[in-house]
C-alpha cells in the first residue's frame, strides 16, 4: 500500500525535491494534503504538480490530526522543525525532516524523545549521504582497500541562498530562524557526509567563520579543523560565495586516496599508491573508478524514507545522527566566536 503523505511547507525544497520525487514514486506514495502558512503557496504547488483532489491547509495541525496520513514531510524553515516534528510524533506520524535537524541541542533532544516515545521514525534528510557518487564512495571505503583512514577533507559551496530562493534570501539570513548562515546551511551537509564516509566521530573543532562578501548578518564562509575521537585529522569548508556549485571530498588512507567531486570532471576516483616493501608509495599504482548508481541525493533519500515506512524498517539516518552532525556545527560556531578549540557536546 502506498504511504499516505502530508507535506508541510510548500517552498523551494518541496517544489524542487519533495513533490517531483513523490509524484515519480506513485506506487509507493500518495500525497493527501499540502500545507503552508501562506495557503496560496500550497494551492499553487498542487496546481504545478497536477495533484487533483489533494487537500490544501494552512495550519500544520490539520495535517497531523488526520487519520488518513502515515507520514509527514517537514519542509519549513529550520526554527519550525522542532514544533512540527514533536506535534507529528505525538499524532503518531512518521517524519522526514529537512536538514539541519533543528538549531539547538535542546530542540533536537525534544524531537528525538518525542519520536522515540511515540514509536515513529524521525529521519533527517541529509541528502548528501544519498547522492549516488557518495554512496559509491562509501561502498569503496567499506572494501578496506584504502587501509586505515588518517585524514578526511571536504568542501561544499554554492552562490548563496538568494539564488536558491529566487532573489530573496528570506529566513536563511536571520540567525534566529536559521541558526546561522553557510556553516549550518551547507556546512552540515559536508560534515555529516564526512562523518558517514569515515565512520568516525568528531571530538573537537577549531573554526574560522565569517561574512566575507554578502550583505547578510550571517556567515557566508567557514573553515573548520577537526580532531576525531580516534586521532584522525579532518577539515571542511562551507561557502555561499562559490561559483559554480561544488561538493568535494578527499579521504586519505595508508594505501591511497579517494576523491569525489560533484561539479568537477571526475565525480569519483580512487588513486592507489605503490605501497609495499622497497616500493616508493609516492607513485601511482592504479586509478580505480568505482561504479556510480542512478538517481539524485534528493530522489534516493525520499524513496528510501518511503520504503522504510512501507517495510517498517528504521532509517539509518535518524534523529540521533542528525543531532550529532548539528552538535559539530554548533561547536564550530562557538569555536569561531571564542577563537579557541571547542569540544563537541
Ligand atoms: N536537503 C537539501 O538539499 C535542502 C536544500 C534546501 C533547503 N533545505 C531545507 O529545507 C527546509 C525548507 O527550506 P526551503 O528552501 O524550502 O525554504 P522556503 O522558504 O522556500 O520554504 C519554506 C516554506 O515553509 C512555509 N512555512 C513557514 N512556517 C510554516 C509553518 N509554521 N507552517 C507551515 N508552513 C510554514 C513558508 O511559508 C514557506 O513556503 C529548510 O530546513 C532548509 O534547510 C534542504
Amino acid at each position: 500500500m502506498a504511504v499516505r503523505v502530508g507535506v508541510i511547507g510548500c517552498g523551494k525544497i518541496t517544489e524542487r525535491a519533495s513533490l517531483p520525487n513523490l509524484v515519480n514514486y506513485k506506487e509507493k506514495a500518495e500525497v493527501k494534503v499540502l500545507c503552508d502558512i501562506v495557503e496560496d503557496k500550497a494551492g499553487d504547488m498542487a496546481e504545478k504538480f497536477a495533484l487533483k483532489g489533494v487537500d490544501i491547509v494552512k495550519d500544520w495541525k490539520k495535517v497531523t490530526e488526520r487519520s488518513d496520513i502515515d507520514a509527514v514531510f517537514v519542509n519549513v524553515p529550520n526554527y519550525v522543525h522542532e514544533e512540527i516534528a514533536v506535534g507529528a510524533s505525538r499524532a503518531k506520524k512518521h517524519i522526514l525532516v529537512e536538514k539541519p535537524i533543528t538549531i539547538s541541542r535542546r530542540a533536537a533532544k525534544h524531537m528525538i524523545d518525542a519520536a522515540r516515545n511515540a514509536g515513529v521514525f524521525l529521519m533527517v534528510e541529509q541528502t548528501q549521504r544519498f547522492d549516488p557518487v557518495h554512496q559509491a564512495a562509501r561502498k569503496f571505503i567499506e572494501t578496506g582497500k584504502l587501509g586505515k583512514i588518517n585524514m578526511v577533507k571536504g568542501r561544499i559551496g554554492h552562490a548563496g541562498p538568494e539564488y536558491w530562493a529566487g532573489g530573496n534570501e528570506g529566513w536563511f539570513s536571520d540567525k534566529r530562524l536559521s541558526g546561522g548562515g553557510a556553516m549550518i546551511d551547507v556546512g552540515i551537509h559536508m560534515l555529516d557526509l564526512l562523518r558517514w564516509l569515515s565512520g568516525k566521530e568528531v571530538a573537537e573543532v577549531c573554526a574560522n567563520i565569517k561574512t566575507l562578501e554578502k550583505p547578510f548578518p550571517v556567515d557566508d564562509n567557514g573553515s573548520v579543523i577537526m580532531r576525531f575521537t580516534d586521532g584522525t585529522f579532518g577539515h571542511f569548508e562551507a561557502s555561499w560565495t562559490t561559483r559554480p556549485y561544488e561538493v568535494m571530498t578527499w579521504i586519505y588512507g595508508e594505501n591511497g586516496k579517494l576523491c569525489t567531486s560533484i561539479g568537477g570532471d571526475k565525480p569519483i576516483v580512487a588513486s592507489m599508491a605503490t605501497v609495499g616493501e622497497g616500493k616508493d608509495p609516492n607513485c601511482l599504482l592504479e586509478d580505480i573508478v568505482p561504479e556510480v548508481g542512478s538517481g539524485s541525493g534528493w530522489e534516493n533519500a525520499i524513496h528510501y524514507f518511503l520504503d522504510c515506512v512501507t517495510e517498517n524498517k528504521a532509517p539509518f539516518i535518524n534523529g540521533e545522527e542528525g543531532a550529532k552532525s548539528m552538535a559539530v556545527i554548533l561547536a564550530a560556531y562557538e569555536s569561531a566566536e571564542k577563537g579557541a578549540w571547542v569540544k563537541v557536546k
